[in-house]
């Protein structure tokens, strides 16, 4: 199934929790003594530097929705309107991250995490998105990347996570050109008062998901069913991604960027579907990767986006757009979770089992291969995975104080046994970021999954680390699976 499919059905979503069986509401969650078996480690010693990490994204850990000047963004119109989101919740208080964020850097500090992914709410710099900088947005910001260094944390920052500001919305959002100006120029104010503290930026996050979930099956914000809307927006995203690189240039800062891409390798279900699964790694994978590391749009695109939104997405390039674009980027974030099976006919057909996620399907060798193509075939820039991880039942409590997440360590064992095998075929994979650090609100789905390492209780805002999270600080402390 795909991520799409699952998410625009709110009650396909509640269903099919075969991996996680144990943790569901009418059943208690194994003995915590069941931690121990999974995490044996497997004796694969990563390379000298390879950087460990945990990611987050800003509206889904700050909550602080009306304070200190912050704007509206898609996502909280979006989570406020009936019907959007599974459990009827929003991000309006989240995980409090934005009072809390001493304490969430001290979780990491404790784990030994040497690389915090978070993004910057563009809502909370400029509250209605071009203008008037927002000081206070600014000024969380800076004692967030302070924090981090004084921990010995290195920041990732993720420009755009999906909350535009609700007035850019207004003014056409991604399918107006001029969102990728205003992106650009957001992106300059973030680089002008953060950058010299921020090593490493990355642009858009998942231009695919907006794409095809915000923009094509409209589960997501913005909530569109348009597929030549979709295209539209999908040529302004690249061409954002690429102002903000141009941006970064001229602001003559020293550190990398490069966007944050969700890959999925498609394989042919059955044989005789070669060609089908071509086209889905199109859909999946390429209409994001070629402008933007080969600066030209596949040959193919027409056939696998369709006539009519080629023909949209064609219509708004202009000259010097794929230049722009094609820019040379100086890291690639990597968010893996999934292959795709394709059928004969094109369908998206399940093999593998699933995660809570049903578009999950857990299949580790698809993480091999996209890492292992990416430097082959695409680009010999460093290689950071930017997302990688795996739900818990939103039902998950702690009990005397443990959470008991196996199948997440089984996951990530199999995932980084994974990475460590491309690297060993070549990939030029430099670090790895775990989705995620805390349990959050995860968009459509609310918080009836949780992907964090931490528990929260979102009554309480009490963090109590899994047994995942023991196990992740003993793998950075021996730099290994
Ligand atoms: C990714 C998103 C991230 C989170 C994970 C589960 O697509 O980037 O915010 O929702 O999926």
């Amino acid at each position: 199934m795909k991520r799409r499919t699952l998410l625009s059905s709110a009650a396909t979503a509640a269903v099919a929790v075969p991996l996680l069986a144990a943790c569901g509401p009418d059943q208690a969650p194994p003995a915590p003594a069941a931690t121990t078996a999974p995490a044996a480690p497997l004796g694969l010693t990563f390379p000298a530097g390879f950087v460990w990490g945990a990611a987050t994204s800003a509206y889904q850990i700050e909550g602080a929705a009306a304070v200190d000047g912050r704007g509206p963004s898609i996502w909280d119109t979006f989570s406020h309107q009936s019907g959007t989101i599974v459990d009827g919740s929003n991000g309006d208080v989240a995980c409090d991250h934005y009072h809390r964020f001493a304490e969430d850097i001290q979780i990491m500090k404790d784990l030994g995490i040497q690389s915090y992914r978070f993004s910057i709410s563009w809502p909370r710099i400029l509250p209605t998105g071009r203008g008037q900088v927002n000081q206070k947005g600014l000024d969380f910001y800076k004692a967030l990347i302070d924090g981090l260094h004084q921990a010995g944390i290195e920041p990732l920052a993720t420009l755009f996570h999906w909350d535009l500001p609700q007035p850019l919305q207004d003014a056409g959002g991604w399918e107006n050109r001029d969102c990728a100006s205003w992106f650009a120029d957001y992106a300059a104010i973030a680089f002008q008062h953060l950058g010299a503290q921020v090593p490493t930026w990355l642009t858009i996050n998942e231009p695919k998901t907006i794409v095809q979930v915000g923009y094509t099956y409209g589960s997501m914000a913005p909530g569109k069913r348009d597929a030549r809307a979709a295209a539209v927006a999908s040529h302004h995203l690249a061409l954002a991604h690429g102002l903000a690189v141009a941006a970064y240039r001229a602001s003559g800062a020293t550190g990398k960027i490069g966007p944050a891409l969700n890959l999925a390798p498609a394989y042919p279900a059955e044989s005789g579907a070669d060609a089908a699964a071509t086209l889905a790694d199109g859909v999946e994978n390429r209409l994001y990767l070629d402008p933007i590391l080969r600066g030209s749009y596949p040959d193919d695109a027409p056939t696998f986006l369709g006539a009519g939104p080629w023909a949209a997405l064609s219509g708004v390039i202009r000259d010097g757009d794929l230049a722009i674009i094609g820019a040379p980027i100086d890291v690639l974030g990597v968010n893996y979770y999934n292959p795709v099976f394709i059928s004969k006919s094109g369908g998206y057909v399940t093999l593998k089992p699933t995660s809570i996620a049903t578009w999950e399907q857990i299949w580790p060798d698809g993480f091999t291969d996209i890492l292992g193509r990416l430097t082959r075939d695409y680009t010999k820039v460093p290689l950071v995975v930017t997302e990688n991880g795996i739900p818990n039942a939103g039902s998950v409590k702690p009990i005397d104080g443990v959470v008991d997440d196996p199948e997440r360590i089984d996951y990530l064992r199999d995932h980084l046994a994974a990475a460590y095998s491309a690297i060993q075929n070549g990939a030029n994979l430099k670090g790895y970021h775990v989705w995620s650090l805390l349990d959050n609100f995860e968009w459509a789905q609310g918080y009836t999954q949780r992907w964090g390492i931490v528990h929260v209780d979102f009554d309480t805002q009490q963090r109590t680390p899994k047994a995942s999270a023991h196990w992740y600080r003993d793998v950075i402390a021996r730099n290994g699976a």
